[in-house]
């Protein structure tokens, strides 16, 4: 996000460079972490937590390896729904797993997962599936039955659920966030939940990460690594889990940030719909992120061409396995965005006049 830092967090870090205490962690800061992680969840989510089923590492994509490495058999192959963020489909094979992409179903680009192709890959023997929930690249937030759903499969095949859960502070207004270990009892004994304040609060460099294992076996299991995670966890970051999760004025900061998030996601919403209707496109629920599929424009790389032609970067569906589409960044200053869409409009101008385009998609949410 081009916002900058909530005060407190700014505030915790400077202490520690102050105070030049900038070596290695100490168990009362971690701890003091837990603990607001613990608040934090039963908080936001009515989620209750023990204290004892946090895990720190780095970030999530560490954190994601970590599972890969001592949660499940050596070669096991893992359910990614697609699309998905780039690293939940690369990061498995860095680890000897096998990735069973399951293609989400999507009318008006309203994304669903597609449970019978989720139901065939765990019946055909994969062990872990990898739900992002707030979704990103789409921008999804699902609901109380499809998690639901999720967990009776899972728990039906015996199967694991990695809960990457980064974007859940950043929901809109009209949508409720619900921990996926949270829906029922067999949810919580496959889950293990990433999450983490770098999104949020915008600190992704800070590195201190949470692993929840809601099931006091995988606790108890954790216990034999966790010291080896702990020592690449920063102690800037962890100075700033109390001051993100407790602080009142950030969560006065998220809020300012989550109003101007809506407001910009509205402005994507507005320019779509009036001047962008080839694009298929439904608002976020959470994040910043616009999925655009872009596929009637017939291009291979459609990141390319608009960075290239109209100097407007965005990410390439290609990132996400889905090839024609774009994921646009809306977390920027007001001014900023609206030069931004004026370059995504101008770049569907050039490409109108240059060819005809094929068949639009033109449902909007
Ligand atoms: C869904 C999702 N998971 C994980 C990450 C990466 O998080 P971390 O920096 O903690 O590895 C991101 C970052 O964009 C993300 O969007």
């Amino acid at each position: 996000m081009s916002y900058s830092v909530a005060r407190p967090i700014h505030d915790a870090v400077k202490r520690q460079m102050e105070a030049e205490t900038l070596g290695y962690n100490d168990p009362i800061s971690i701890d003091l972490a837990r603990e607001s992680v613990v608040r934090w969840m039963k908080q936001e989510y009515d989620w209750s937590i023990a204290s004892n089923s946090v895990g720190f590492v780095s970030d999530i994509v560490t954190g994601f390896g970590a599972i890969l490495t001592h949660f499940l058999p050596p070669v096991a192959d893992i359910v990614v729904p697609t699309p998905a963020y780039g690293p939940l489909l690369t990061v498995p094979a860095l680890f000897g797993h096998r990735v069973q992409e399951v293609p989400s179903l999507s009318s008006s680009a309203f994304h669903r997962m597609d449970f019978e192709g989720i139901e065939r890959a765990l019946a055909n023997g994969a062990r872990l599936v990898v739900l992002c929930n707030p979704h990103n690249p789409t921008g999804r937030v699902f609901t109380a039955e499809e998690l639901g759903r999720l967990a009776q499969l899972v728990d039906h095949y015996g199967a694991r659920v990695f809960s990457d859960e980064i974007h859940a502070p950043l929901v809109t207004a009209s949508v409720t966030h619900i921990p996926y270990a949270k829906v029922s009892a067999a949810a919580a004994s496959h889950t293990i939940t990433a999450s983490s304040a770098s999104k949020g609060w915008n600190i992704s460099g800070l590195k201190c990460a949470q692993l929840i294992f809601s099931s006091p076996a995988d606790a108890e299991r954790w216990q034999h690594v966790a010291d080896f995670f702990i020592k690449s966890v920063s102690r800037l970051g962890v100075s700033a889990i109390p001051a993100a999760y407790d602080h009142p004025e950030s969560h006065d900061w998220l809020a300012s940030v989550r109003t101007q998030l809506a407001r910009n996601n509205a402005l994507v919403a507005e320019t779509v719909a009036r001047r962008l209707p080839e694009i298929g496109y439904s608002p976020a629920e959470a994040t910043y992120l616009a999925w655009l599929d872009c596929r009637a424009y017939g291009l291979r790389e459609p990141a390319r061409f608009f960075r290239e032609r109209v100097g407007l970067a965005m990410s390439d569906g290609g990132e996400f396995s889905a090839p024609g589409h774009l994921r646009l960044n809306f977390a920027l200053p007001e001014d900023v965005l609206r030069k931004a869409l004026t370059a995504l409009v101008r770049g569907a101008e050039l490409l109108r006049s240059s060819r005809p385009l094929e068949e639009t998609v033109t449902h909007h949410a």
